[in-house]
C-alpha cells in the first residue's frame, strides 16, 4: 500500500537539514503502524512526503500501486484528496463552520451534494459519537470533541490510507486513550491502513508494528 525506495528529503535553509536519510519502508493494505522517535527525528516530514503534502529530494514513494514521483501537481492533489485522511495534531478546524459543516467540507470539495454530504457527514458525527454536537462551532466543544470532529472529517471521504501526526498529543490520558481507540476501530471497521506518529510508548505499543527514526533513518521496526 505504502512504498518508499532510498527516500531522502533535504531543507535548503542557511543551513543544510537532511531530514530524512535514505529511507525504505514498505508497509502493507490495513497495517496499523506507529511512528516513533525523538524530536527532529523526521516523523512529520515523513508523513508529509506520504500524504504528498511536500516531495522528496530524491527517491521513489508509491501509494497504491502509483508512483508519486511522475505526477504533476493536479494528479497529486487528486490522489491526497481520494486516498489520504490527515489527523493534526492541533485539530485544523474551520472556526466560523459548524461540526456538520467541517466534516462535509471535504466532500464538498469533491463535488458531492449538499444533501448527501450532510448525510455522511452526520453519520460519521455519529460514528465518532458526537452526533448531538453536529450544530456546533469548534470552539464550543472540548479537546477531545475537536479532535473526534477532525477525525470524523479525515474519514469522511473513506481514504485508503490515514496519516496521524500525534492525534493524541494536546488530549489528557483519558481522552486521548478514547480517541485512539476511535481510531483503532475506524481502522478494523474501515479497513484503512494507518500510520500514526506518537511519542506514547503505551500507544506505540498497541499498534502491530512500530517504526523508529533517528537523525532521519529507520532505526527500528519491530512487530508486537
Ligand atoms: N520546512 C522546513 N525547513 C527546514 N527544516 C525543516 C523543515 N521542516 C523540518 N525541518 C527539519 O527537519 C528535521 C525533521 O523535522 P520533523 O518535523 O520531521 O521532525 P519530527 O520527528 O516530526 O519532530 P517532532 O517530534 O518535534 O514533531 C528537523 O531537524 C527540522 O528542523
Ligand atoms: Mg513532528
Amino acid at each position: 500500500m505504502i512504498h518508499l525506495t532510498n527516500v531522502t528529503k533535504e531543507f535548503d535553509g542557511k543551513r543544510k537539514v537532511r531530514a530524512l536519510d535514505r529511507v525504505d519502508l514498505h508497509i502493507a493494505k490495513g497495517e496499523m503502524v506507529s511512528l516513533v522517535g525523538p524530536s527532529g527525528s523526521g516523523k512529520s516530514t515523513l508523513l508529509n512526503l506520504i500524504g504528498t503534502l511536500d516531495k522528496p529530494t530524491s527517491g521513489e514513494i508509491v501509494l497504491d500501486g502509483q508512483k508519486l514521483s511522475g505526477l504533476a501537481d493536479d494528479d497529486l492533489t487528486r490522489v491526497r484528496r481520494d486516498k489520504i485522511g490527515f489527523i493534526f495534531q492541533f485539530f485544523n478546524l474551520l472556526p466560523s463552520l459548524s461540526c456538520l459543516e467541517n466534516v462535509a467540507l471535504p466532500l464538498h470539495l469533491r463535488g458531492w451534494k449538499r444533501a448527501k454530504a450532510r448525510d455522511r457527514a452526520s453519520e460519521l458525527l455519529d460514528l465518532v459519537g458526537l452526533g448531538k454536537r453536529m450544530d456546533h462551532l469548534p470552539d464550543e466543544l472540548s479537546g477531545g470533541e475537536r479532535q473526534r470532529v477532525a477525525i470524523a472529517r479525515a474519514l469522511s471521504v473513506y481514504p485508503p490510507i490515514l496519516l496521524a501526526d500525534e492525534p493524541t498529543g494536546n488530549l489528557d490520558t483519558h481522552t486521548g486513550a478514547e480517541v485512539l481507540s476511535l481510531v483503532r476501530d475506524i481502522h478494523s471497521r474501515l479497513g484503512a491502513t494507518v500510520l500514526m506518529v506518537t511519542h506514547d510508548r503505551s500507544v506505540a505499543a498497541s499498534c502491530s508494528r512500530t517504526i523508529t527514526l533517528r537523525d532521519g533513518c529507520v532505526v527500528g521496526d519491530g512487530t508486537a
